[in-house]
């Protein structure tokens, strides 16, 4: 099924992807955009080790909004076994290129669901830059469910949301119409923040227990959760 949300991104990622994936003006060399995925990755794996000490396991990792592969790869490097999802066939079809020896792995999913993905298969999820541009709150909500039912009890995921509060200048920018607007600030690529407390409500809702938090409140809030582990709990 083709979505507005599939048509933009298709049409980012034919137009510039490297460009629409970090919205940088002086769009990044490859290997300097591999180079920042790495940064990413190291940043969030660093600030998981010192929260949860040892609770990473390697094993199977999944990328919620992969593009063309940018953290996944590094992904691949620290995982037994790394997949990245994307609404995008055009992301993915480039992840692919620019991986041709097939790992990490990149399917295409629907927008709002992990269906490709079997239940408990997943020793780690993640996703960095992805549920900032998604502009309608149940899809998110509807992959906050999707991560706690494929994590293996246990498991954690690093989850990345945009929670700034917007001034009242900038919720009347958002309002323009696209053509009025630079072309990373317009429809699908411009960002929707989202209120922490309704985010934090959602992980409940999934079963999911909140084990840290990374800049509350910002542009660059990340969520540290898992998914628990009930037979440890009523065996101890
Ligand atoms: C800013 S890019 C980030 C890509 C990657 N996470 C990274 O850090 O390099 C956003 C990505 O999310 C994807 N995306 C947007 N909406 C999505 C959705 N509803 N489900 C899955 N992927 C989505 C886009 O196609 C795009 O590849």
């Amino acid at each position: 099924m083709s979505t507005p949300m599939r048509q933009a991104w298709d049409r980012f990622a034919r137009e510039d992807a490297r460009f629409f994936i970090l919205t940088n003006p002086h769009s990044a060399s490859e290997a300097d955009f591999y180079a920042q995925g790495r940064e990413t990755w190291d940043a969030v794996r660093g600030w998981i080790e010192s929260v949860a000490p040892g609770r990473l396991k390697s094993g199977a990792a999944l990328d919620i909004g992969c593009g063309i592969g940018r953290v996944t790869r590094a992904l691949a490097d620290s995982f037994d076994a790394a997949t990245g999802v994307d609404v995008s066939a055009e992301m993915v079809k480039k992840a692919r290129a620019a991986h041709p020896q097939g790992k990490p792995g990149f399917e295409v999913v629907s927008g709002s669901d992990l269906s490709p993905v079997a239940n408990s298969s997943m020793d780690f999820v993640h996703s960095a830059i992805v549920f900032q541009h998604i502009p309608d709150w149940a899809a998110i909500e509807n992959y906050i469910r999707e991560v706690g039912r494929v994590l293996r009890p246990g498991a954690l995921a690093a989850l990345h949301l945009d929670t700034r509060r917007l001034s009242l200048p900038a919720k009347v920018y958002r309002t323009l119409p696209d053509f009025l607007l630079p072309r990373h600030h317009r429809r699908f690529v411009r960002r929707v923040p989202r209120d922490s407390a309704l985010v934090r409500s959602a992980f409940e809702a999934s079963g999911l227990r909140i084990i840290a938090e990374q800049s509350p409140d910002s542009d660059l809030h990340w969520f540290l959760v898992e998914k628990p582990d009930h037979s440890q709990t009523s065996a101890s």
